[in-house]
């Protein structure tokens, strides 16, 4: 009798996960769900890494926020579509029933933990920054701790805008989460380079004091408002001027204070 030699066996994929939804919203920008790992505990707006087996069969791995609450069976992201870029040109074709590797340790700076009790906290989001924010909204820690919640979004399209709108408006229509954010969530898009109902940067609405006007908030302070901040450098860093002037102060899990800030995804 003759022995088969060893078939060689493909390696498994480290941190396997498999795709279970995938959503286009525009050309830029994609939604994706992965069968939550049954260990994995996550605070509401923190990140971990994900990708795909590179050419090299080295992973090739980035930060992504997690866009699913933290009660959730699955994990959601949102992700832009960079043309050339390593990683998002290969995962906007991920399909259900295929596998990404997520390697399951959560960490950042966008939890509750960081921030110090207050009245009214604050979302300030561009571009994907929003995916942690589709997590805290979804929280119910958000709404026992704050009395007024808002999320302010900023995309220079408003097709851009439509993940958020669409995740705000399911959640004032759920039958148990809507009994939650309602006259609690308040929602602001703005766009820049599109005609939109309210347009301009938010850090230019929040200077000339038409941010505020508009929701009917008469002071922003430390004694009352609690911030999250998540987009590209230049907003960050704009966004933090503005909320030092304000005299807010950045916490951290170590030692929380007034507002937190990290940067969002983008290539
Ligand atoms: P703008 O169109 O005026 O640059 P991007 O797609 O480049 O990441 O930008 C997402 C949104 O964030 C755009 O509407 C953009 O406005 C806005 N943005 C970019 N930089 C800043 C900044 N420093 N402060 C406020 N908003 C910004």
């Amino acid at each position: 009798t003759t022995t088969e030699p060893d078939t060689p066996r493909a390696p498994a994929l480290p941190d396997a996960a498999t795709v279970t939804e995938v959503r286009h919203w525009t050309d830029r920008l994609f939604s994706f769900k992965v069968e939550r790992p049954r260990s994995l505990r996550f605070r509401s707006g923190e990140f971990v890494m994900i990708g795909l087996l590179g050419d090299t069969g080295k992973p090739l791995l980035r930060a992504y926020s997690i866009a699913s609450p933290a009660w959730a069976d699955e994990l959601e992201f949102y992700s832009i579509k960079v043309p050339d870029g390593p990683l998002t040109s290969r995962l906007q074709h991920i399909r259900p029933g295929d596998q990404i590797i997520l390697r399951p340790k959560p960490v950042g700076t966008l939890v509750h933990d960081a921030l110090l009790p207050g009245k009214r906290i604050w979302f300030f989001a561009t571009g994907t920054g929003i995916a942690p924010f589709a997590s805290l909204i979804r929280d119910p820690q958000t709404y026992e701790d704050y009395d007024e919640v808002y999320l302010t979004h900023t995309c220079r399209d408003v097709a851009e805008l439509d993940y958020g709108r669409e995740l705000v408006d399911s959640l004032r229509e759920d039958p148990l989460i809507g009994e939650m954010v309602e006259g609690k969530l308040f929602y602001y898009p703005t766009t820049t380079r599109e005609e939109s109902p309210c347009m301009g940067r938010i850090t230019t609405r929040m200077e000339d004091g038409r941010l505020f006007s508009d929701l009917g908030v008469e002071s922003f302070g430390p004694e009352t408002d609690r911030a999250m901040v998540c987009g590209s450098l230049a907003f960050n860093t704009d966004m933090k001027a503005l909320l030092e002037g304000a005299g807010l102060r950045e916490g951290a899990n170590s030692e929380p204070a007034e507002y937190v800030v990290e940067k969002a995804f983008v290539g």
